[in-house]
């Protein structure tokens, strides 16, 4: 076994996190909502039970080889599709507040559009009654990544512009099932992995004509018109409905003084949060630096389009798991214009984290230049008012998934090990903690949901890399709480209001 990373913990493995003084001056509010997610290709298994239609995620697991790269499928996963009964009533008895789930649109619309699958949507009415008696509050994502097969062969996915009238159906048939019973939702989640950062397998699906260096942006033209156009089918159905769509990305350090690295850490928050953030938040259209440096590959929206888009995010939903130093690429700037062969935009800047494998980095720690940015409490403060003052959410500001996949965990072999996540605890401790400091200091932060319920398929990495706060068994399907799990609740059992 490798030894540990040499700059984090801030304590020894295998203790906890050390018990300190109540701050007095900290806070949550007392409807801060506090939860789990999960998504679910990655938890439910029985990939073909109960006239569930076949995703992408089925094919590019099983048929192209190492995109898993261990090969594994998410056919049985924590087989949370027949287990979520006891799922919802272990967190609950945890103190959990919020269960995060996605849907599977290929359950419940086999071939993406046309016959709906009454079976899945009696699954979905359980899983969300169980939340309710349970007194858990559901929190629903419309897409998770896996799209139904057939739209992907039928006319590439989210390259066509097909899609979004079928997400549009799809959402209808969603808000008028559950509506009255889901208060919290989310459309799609993380658009700049699906459209950018994980691209599908060059040539494996061979049904568009649209140029490889374009189909970020056509994807993520598609997303925001599905996106606004479920936003506003919700809205009719119930007004009163919390409905945005998840962005991702990590808070931006710039690496050094230089004009050339503000300028990179700029388009970085370009490239990233507000491809399409701006467009929700602001103004209905892309930010400034993406129109200059991607212009041959951008769609333009039509003023219409622009109004139909903007307003149509009621909370910041973030998935903020690090942070990053940003600088110049090496290349030059050059490298990222619209002339350049390179379109997407890691060309525009470069980003380093500790780790260059799977495991996560808390932050750009270990730098030598910088041993004070290694923990949450230096970053997550900063990036929380930035959100507030940049997007000015009038909701506020969820963390919608935030967690870690401790370095080596896999390798742990007996139990008692594997529930002490010294690493994992002390990165809930410390974040919640950063998020006390920025709720004194006046930013509107309303939520947190931790990455993951429990280990599960972390997609391209297989089930080897795990971000549960909980351990599953996979032969026995058992379910554990590490000592994580215990940590995160008891943040709240101190500082939430009465
Ligand atoms: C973001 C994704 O939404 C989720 O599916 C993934 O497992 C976690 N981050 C960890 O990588």
């Amino acid at each position: 076994i490798p030894p540990p990373p040499l700059y984090y913990p801030s304590f020894p493995i295998g203790q906890q996190v050390p018990l300190q003084a109540k701050n007095e001056s900290w806070s949550f509010p007392k409807d801060f909502w506090y939860g789990v997610a999960g998504a679910a290709y990655q938890i439910e298994g029985a990939v073909k039970a109960e006239g569930r239609g076949p995703s992408i995620w089925d094919v590019l697991s099983h048929r192209v080889p190492s995109y898993v790269i261990t090969n594994e499928t998410g056919d049985v996963a924590d087989n949370n599709y027949y287990q979520y009964k006891e799922d919802i009533a272990r967190i609950a008895a945890l103190g959990i507040k919020a269960y995060s789930f996605s849907l599977s649109w290929s359950r419940i619309l086999p071939f993406g559009s046309g016959q709906v699958n009454e079976e899945a949507l009696r699954h979905y009415d359980d899983v969300i009654d169980t939340c309710l008696q349970y007194n858990i509050i559901p929190q629903v994502t419309l897409y998770h990544w896996d799209l139904p097969l057939y739209l992907q062969n039928s006319y590439g996915g989210w390259l066509g512009s097909e899609i979004v009238d079928d997400f549009t159906a799809y959402a209808e048939i969603v808000f008028n099932r559950w509506a009255s019973k889901v208060h919290h939702w989310f459309t799609i989640n993380e658009p700049i992995v699906f459209c950018g950062f994980y691209p599908l397998p060059v040539g494996f699906f061979k049904n568009t004509t649209i140029p490889p260096k374009q189909q970020p942006y056509v994807c993520g033209h598609n997303v925001l018109l599905a996106h606004a156009n479920a936003y506003h089918v919700a809205k009719s159905v119930n007004s009163s409905l919390s409905v945005s769509f998840k962005t991702n990305g990590g808070y931006k350090i710039q690496r050094t003084n230089s004009s050339a690295d503000a300028q990179a850490v700029q388009r970085a928050w370009d490239f990233q949060e507000g491809w399409f953030a701006n467009p929700t938040f602001i103004n209905g259209d892309y930010p400034p630096l993406l129109k200059d440096y991607v212009s041959t590959f951008l769609p333009n929206f039509t003023e219409e389009q622009k109004a139909h888009i903007n307003g149509t995010a009621d909370i910041f939903a973030h998935d903020a798991y690090t942070s990053d130093f940003i600088m110049a690429p090496d290349s030059g700037i050059d490298a990222c214009t619209s002339n350049s062969s390179h379109s997407l935009y890691p060309q525009c800047y470069n980003t380093t984290k500790l780790y260059a494998n799977n495991y996560w980095a808390i932050g750009p720690a270990g730098d030598p230049g910088t041993p004070w940015l290694n923990k949450a409490t230096d970053w997550v403060p900063a990036f929380l008012h930035y959100m507030q003052d940049t997007w000015k959410p009038k909701g506020g500001i969820a963390i919608t998934e935030f967690g870690i996949s401790e370095p080596y965990e896999e390798l742990r072999k007996d139990l008692a090990s594997i529930l002490i996540d010294p690493i994992r605890s002390s990165y809930y401790h410390d974040y919640l903690q950063a998020i006390l400091i920025a709720l004194s200091e006046g930013v509107n932060v309303v939520g947190t949901l931790a990455w993951s319920i429990y280990d599960n398929l972390e997609w391209t990495s297989g089930y080897g890399v795990k971000f549960g706060i909980q351990y599953v068994n996979l032969t026995t399907q058992e379910r554990y709480f590490k000592a994580s799990a215990f940590e995160y609740v008891n943040v709240f059992n101190v500082y939430l209001e009465k």
